[in-house]
């Protein structure tokens, strides 16, 4: 039995691929593959500066996350030779930081709250931009806390991501259930040592490193089947 339940935040809780839709009208023909791409190197930018220097004190080339997201979009919008101007850059950003959830995120966290368990965010997210999208959303009654690595100065997957859910909570490893769509997230945490369940809305496959999520579902409601 699970008394803590923790969500990843973007991908998971919230659409980032619903940033497609605008790229699509800015960009034509080009916003799918720019969003995939942008997604992509934002995960590497937060690897790279936790990877190159992972000290416990922080990484000496961190840049919160609402940075490495804007670095990685103007990367991209240069890779495809793609016109970024200023206005498009604001309208992206603006629009990313009030992305929505999905459909079953409150339901699904509501659900939990009323089983009498704790509920929490986990997120690469720096503090300032996951308070703003959890309060957009509504999903601020629902969650106990939001835990963002900002404190620490690494990103996942580095282990003191992972550790600061049982900073936050009076709980063991085996307490908490972690939750992510992100398969990578999902693998990290359980080599942490957290049951995982990994949110599979794609069918995609997992990787092909590591052990197999403790489950998968193909959307966030599924969660509730578990716990
Ligand atoms: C997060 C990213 C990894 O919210 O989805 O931490």
């Amino acid at each position: 039995m699970y008394k803590l339940i923790a969500f990843d935040a973007y991908g998971t809780l919230f659409d980032v691929y619903s940033m497609g839709q605008l790229a699509e009208e800015l960009f034509p023909g080009q916003g799918q593959a720019m969003t995939l791409m942008w997604r992509d190197r934002q995960i590497e930018y937060t690897r790279l500066v936790t990877m190159s220097d992972p000290n416990p004190a922080g990484s000496k080339y961190y840049l919160p996350f609402w940075e490495l997201t804007i670095r990685s979009l103007r990367y991209v919008c240069k890779r495809m030779d793609l016109n970024l101007t200023e206005q498009s850059e604001k309208k992206l950003m603006d629009q990313y930081a009030k992305l929505t959830s999905f459909d079953d995120s409150l339901k699904v966290l509501k659900t939990i709250k009323e089983k009498g368990l704790s509920t929490a965010i986990l997120s690469n997210g720096s503090r300032e931009m996951l308070t703003t999208v959890v309060e957009s959303n509504g999903l601020k009654p629902y969650l106990d806390q939001v835990v963002t690595i900002e404190d620490i100065r690494l990103f996942k997957t580095a282990p003191q991501a992972y550790g600061l859910l049982l900073k936050a909570f009076p709980v063991k490893k085996e307490d908490i259930l972690f939750v992510s769509s992100n398969a990578w997230d999902a693998l990290a945490a359980k080599w942490y040592g957290f049951d995982v369940f990994w949110v599979n809305r794609l069918g995609h496959p997992f990787e092909e490193v590591g052990e197999k999520p403790n489950y998968e579902g193909n959307s966030l409601s599924k969660v509730l089947e578990v716990i």
